[in-house]
């Protein structure tokens, strides 16, 4: 039977990558196996370009340039890793994915929301997520509770209304794929947003 794959989404700050890890936890604890991949990235030639995409020195790159790179990443991730593991039956879990394309560069920077989506079905090809846990909480709050943004990357370094779009992308594309999208407030502490999470997914069928 073919694998399963579950995204996590979200703009910056909002714990994603704290949920990623949590889920982890979980699934090691309960002998459930799983493979755990992050985009950009996730491969030795992918982890290269997400050098080039992120670095603070690349301030010159245009959108169309950025665009292709994230693509390129994701079509090496899917052909070496996520599309072999969904072969073999493997429950693959990626830190962001074909949204964060569609919120980042087709609605944040410009670059269309129709092309885009188009572009992410051409590089995804059948492997689409199951599910894609969306934690939903807008940027002002997100830097409030972290007390700040990091400004640690070039993406990280846009100005709020920049995340402010990002976040209004990712409303439309949870619009759009409601069937696969569970849409999560991260309000409370981070094991109660972790507990709806497996929750979630459990109810989905996607893990026990
Ligand atoms: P990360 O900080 O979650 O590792 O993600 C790296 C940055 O790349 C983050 O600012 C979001 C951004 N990004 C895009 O702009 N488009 C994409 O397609 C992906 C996967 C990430």
């Amino acid at each position: 039977m073919r694998g399963k794959l579950i995204t996590f989404e979200g703009c910056e700050g909002v714990g994603k990558s704290t949920q990623v890890r949590l889920l982890k936890e979980y699934l090691v604890k309960t002998r459930q196996e799983a493979v755990f991949i992050r985009e950009p990235g996730g491969t030795r030639i992918s982890e290269k370009i997400r050098d080039i995409i992120l670095s603070i020195e690349n301030k010159e790159m245009f959108g169309e340039c950025e665009l292709l790179l994230y693509n390129a990443s994701r079509a090496q991730l899917i052909s070496e890793v996520v599309k072999p593991a969904l072969d073999e039956g493997k429950l693959v879990v990626c830190d962001r994915f074909i949204d964060s394309t569609l919120a980042y560069q087709g609605y944040a920077r410009g670059l269309g929301f129709e092309y885009v989506k188009t572009l992410n079905e051409f590089v995804a090809k059948d492997c689409f997520p199951d599910a894609t846990v969306y934690l939903d909480l807008n940027p002002k709050d997100a830097f409030r509770r972290k007390g700040g943004a990091d400004k640690g990357d070039r993406l990280e370094s846009e100005a709020l209304s920049f995340h402010n779009r990002v976040y209004e992308g990712y409303k439309r594309a949870s619009e759009i794929y409601s069937d696969r999208f569970v849409v999560i407030k991260p309000l409370g502490n981070k094991f109660a947003t972790h507990e709806e999470i497996i929750s979630a997914l459990r109810n989905k069928g996607l893990i026990e």
